[in-house]
């Protein structure tokens, strides 16, 4: 009787501790993070000029997994991208498979072999191995803001499946400052895939809520997330959300390889998937 009364209760706990220490970690690295970006001296991205500032395309990839089989789609993609006419590419995490230097470091001279600028948000795969001290000295920062034409681009770091109060806060005085028309925001955790939620996720529904209501407050037009390895998007409150993370050959079921191409037309964007 004791047995089982014993069983029975310390399963629960001991789901809870570990829960906590996991919670405690992530946030932990989630607030370290920023605080890097915000104090730190990192490589940052600045505005780009765009020649028709009304009138401009650029590609989002997800996903890249750099470094894995599956994970070999990216020049390709860039190319394409570059050849469409696209003016830069933003990629939404998950750029390399574990993180590691060599994977990082290909990520970057496959963009900059492919002749296209190209921007990236952090996924929790860039610091499975190496860390942030890795993605930290080879990519820069992951949390940043930029202009290019008529929009403002915003790249969020949800590496740990989290925004951090701080790094909201950071959203909210960014978004204050911004006097552009158009808003994008990148990040690689989604808020929705499609109609459905999922364990793909931001983890917490109270960040959630707060973050859709920014969106919503500022008026930004899409939120590009990936995490999933497919598309999804849906709209809500004035904001379109997609996810785009099927730049790889490790596909979620039922989704195909590809990216997406946006296209800015004044205060219209537009959405075109591109297959790979
Ligand atoms: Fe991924």
């Amino acid at each position: 009787m004791t047995k089982i009364r014993g069983v029975k209760f310390f399963a629960p706990i001991s789901i809870i501790i570990i829960y906590l220490a996991c919670t405690n970690i992530q946030t932990g690295q989630t607030t370290q993070r920023f605080y890097d970006n915000i104090n730190g001296n990192l490589r940052t991205y600045g505005d780009l000029t765009i020649t028709t500032p009304t009138s401009f395309s650029f590609s989002a990839m997800g996903d890249t997994h750099i470094g894995s089989s599956g994970g070999a789609l990216m020049a390709r993609a860039l190319q394409m991208s570059k050849n469409d006419g696209d003016s830069f590419a933003v990629i939404a995490g998950d750029d390399s498979n574990t993180g590691i230097e060599s994977e990082l470091l290909t990520f970057l001279s496959q963009i900059s072999d492919s002749g296209l600028t190209a921007f990236p948000a952090i996924g929790n795969h860039d610091i499975f191995f190496g860390g942030w001290a890795n993605y930290k000295r080879i990519i820069g920062r992951s949390i940043y803001s930029l202009n290019a034409g008529n929009t403002h681009f915003i790249f969020l770091d949800t590496a740990n499946g989290a925004f951090g109060e701080d790094q909201l806060h950071w959203l909210t005085d960014d978004l204050n400052r911004n006097t552009l028309p158009n808003k994008v925001v990148i990040m690689h955790f989604p808020i929705y895939i499609g109609e459905f939620s999922s364990l793909y996720k931001i983890s917490s529904d109270e960040e959630a809520t707060i973050f859709k209501n920014i969106m919503h407050k500022f008026g930004v037009n899409l939120v590009i997330s990936g995490h999933y390895h497919g598309y999804g998007e849906k709209f809500i409150g004035g904001t379109r959300y997609i996810v785009t993370g099927a730049c790889n050959n490790i596909l979620d079921i039922g989704n195909r390889s590809g990216y997406v191409k946006v296209t800015v037309s004044g205060t219209d964007l537009s959405i075109r998937q591109i297959e790979l």
